[in-house]
């Protein structure tokens, strides 16, 4: 139904400042471009390291926007940067973090039981009129709501941005039964101003590109598995047969093993407490070679090495 989208110009609360939690490759993007265009953001993370190293993703990310925007002046290149730098506040505290936000977006690991926990200490933490929303990539939205208030509920959506943030322009957002109008155009508003593309969807397991997409991932990795082919005849093959950006194991490195394992054993569970009947016990099965590399330390290109070597 086109339900969502009428009475865009209901009420709608306008969201100057932001708070993101988690400043990994998806917090420190949506902290980018939301500062890019003039929302005032507050990036946490649980360390110091962990903020150092979203600084350093930010940083070459808006050195390649600088190039583009101002191709003849370092000068202008650099007070770019520096302008969008200006707009964001690195902390590791978690009070202090949300003390002024209209939102915040969490982007942490994609674990239900630390999401909640999060959620929880936050709704204590922030005012009333903090919407909260999650970057979940294969989770409940309701059952992260949950941790929350029954107040705070309405005040509670999905955001899906896509890796890599700044490029791509797309973001699913979703609503629960709970979510209000008000909310969720407020969301839409945001995303607006982000300059990305909002797509609707039910709070279903992957919302629209991930229940198609990750499928897709885990069967490359069991035709890989069962030794149908290499992994470079495979990206080879949907690069070149079916015209993707990526081959799927450029993509799972890309992404993260960490967080494809997360989101495998997610939707794992789901299946086997019977409360997704959309997902089959096939789709969900572990994976023994994915489990191995998640193991050795081998979670793509944030680490080094995934099913790729990088330097
Ligand atoms: N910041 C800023 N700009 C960036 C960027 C970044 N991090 N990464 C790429 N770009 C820009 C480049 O500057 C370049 O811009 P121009 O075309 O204006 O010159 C453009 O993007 C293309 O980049 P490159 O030439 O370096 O490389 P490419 O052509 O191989 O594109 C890519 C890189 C955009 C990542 C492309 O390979 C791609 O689209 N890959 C697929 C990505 C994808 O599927 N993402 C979704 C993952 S799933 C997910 O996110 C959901 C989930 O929950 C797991
Ligand atoms: P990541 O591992 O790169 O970063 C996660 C960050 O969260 C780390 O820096 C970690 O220190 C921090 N963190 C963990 N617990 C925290 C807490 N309690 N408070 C503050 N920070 C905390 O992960 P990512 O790839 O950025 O993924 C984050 C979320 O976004 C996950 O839910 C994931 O499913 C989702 N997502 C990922 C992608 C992707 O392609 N990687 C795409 C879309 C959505």
């Amino acid at each position: 139904t086109r339900r969502h989208f009428s009475g865009s110009s209901s009420r709608m609360q306008a969201v100057n400042n932001m708070t993101v939690f988690g400043g990994g490759l998806m917090g420190a993007g949506i902290a980018q471009v939301a500062s890019q265009h003039g929302i005032k953001v507050t990036l946490c993370d649980l360390t110091d390291q962990a903020l150092a190293t979203s600084k350093t993703m930010m940083q070459k990310s808006l050195s390649r926007i600088a190039n583009k925007k101002h191709p003849d002046s370092k000068d202008e290149q650099q007070a770019y940067i520096s302008s969008v730098f200006d707009n964001v506040t690195l902390t590791t505290d978690p009070a202090l973090a949300v003390k002024d936000a209209d939102l915040v977006i969490e982007a942490i690991v994609e674990n239900i039981k630390v999401k909640k926990e999060l959620f929880r200490m936050l709704d204590e933490e922030c005012s009333a009129k903090t919407i909260f929303a999650s970057n979940t990539s294969s989770l409940s939205i309701s059952e992260i709501a949950s941790a929350t208030s029954q107040a705070r509920r309405a005040k509670f959506g999905g955001v899906h941005f896509f890796n890599p943030v700044p490029q791509m322009k797309l973001v699913e957002v979703i609503r629960t039964e709970e979510t209000s109008d008000e909310t969720f155009q407020s969301l839409l508003d945001v995303c607006k101003r982000m300059q990305k593309h909002a797509v609707s969807c039910k709070d279903t397991p992957g919302f629209i590109v991930n229940r198609l997409l990750v499928p897709y991932m885990f069967e490359s990795v069991r035709m890989l598995e069962r030794g149908d082919a290499t992994a470079e005849d495979i990206d080879a093959a949907m690069k070149l047969g079916a015209g993707y950006p990526m081959g799927p194991f450029e993509l799972i490195d890309f992404v993260g093993l960490d967080t494809a394992q997360h989101i495998l054993d997610g939707w794992r569970q789901k299946v086997e407490s019977g409360q997704a009947d959309s997902l089959s016990s096939d789709l969900v099965a572990p994976s023994a070679l994915l489990s191995q590399k998640v193991k050795e330390g081998k979670l793509g290109r944030k680490s080094g090495e995934g099913f790729y070597k990088y330097n």
